[in-house]
C-alpha cells in the first residue's frame, strides 16, 4: 500500500467515515433528498410539513426524519442501509453499487453534526 493510501485509511478510521465525495454529495442531496428532508435536513420544509415537524418532533408519525438529529446518531452502515433498502415511509434511493450513496453520506457527515 502506498503511504498516501495509508494516511487516508488512518483518516478514515479516525473520523469513522467511509470514502465519498462530499461536494458531489451536496448535489446528490439537493437532487434526491431535499424535497422530503428539507434544505437544512430538519424536516420536510419543501413539502410543506415545516421545519420543526421531523420524525422526532412528531413522535414518529411518519414524516421525513430530522437528519440533523438522526445522522449523528446513526452509523455509516445504518445510513447506507436506509439509502439502499428504504426505511418506513422512505423509498429506496440507490442500488448496492451506486457511489452516490457514499457521496451523500460524506456530505451529511460534514453538514449534519
Ligand atoms: C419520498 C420522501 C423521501 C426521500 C426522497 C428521502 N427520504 Fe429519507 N426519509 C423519509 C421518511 C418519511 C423518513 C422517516 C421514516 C420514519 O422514521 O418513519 C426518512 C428517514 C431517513 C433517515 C433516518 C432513518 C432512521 O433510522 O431514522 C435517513 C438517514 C434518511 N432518510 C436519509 C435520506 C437521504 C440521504 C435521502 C436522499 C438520498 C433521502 N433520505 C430521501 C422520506 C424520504
Amino acid at each position: 500500500m502506498k503511504p498516501n493510501l495509508l494516511a487516508l485509511a488512518a483518516l478514515s478510521l479516525s473520523t469513522g467515515c467511509l470514502f465519498g465525495d462530499s461536494d458531489n454529495g451536496q448535489y446528490v442531496y439537493q437532487s434526491y433528498c431535499q424535497s422530503c428532508h428539507g434544505v437544512d435536513g430538519s424536516g420536510g420544509i419543501d413539502v410543506g410539513i415545516g421545519p420543526d415537524t421531523g420524525y422526532y418532533a412528531t413522535g414518529g408519525s411518519g414524516f421525513s426524519a430530522n437528519l440533523k438529529v438522526r445522522v449523528p446518531q446513526l452509523t455509516d452502515e445504518a445510513i447506507l442501509k436506509v439509502l439502499r433498502d428504504g426505511y418506513k415511509g422512505m423509498p429506496s434511493q440507490f442500488s448496492e453499487d451506486d457511489d452516490q450513496a457514499l457521496d451523500v453520506l460524506s456530505y451529511m457527515r460534514d453538514t449534519f453534526e
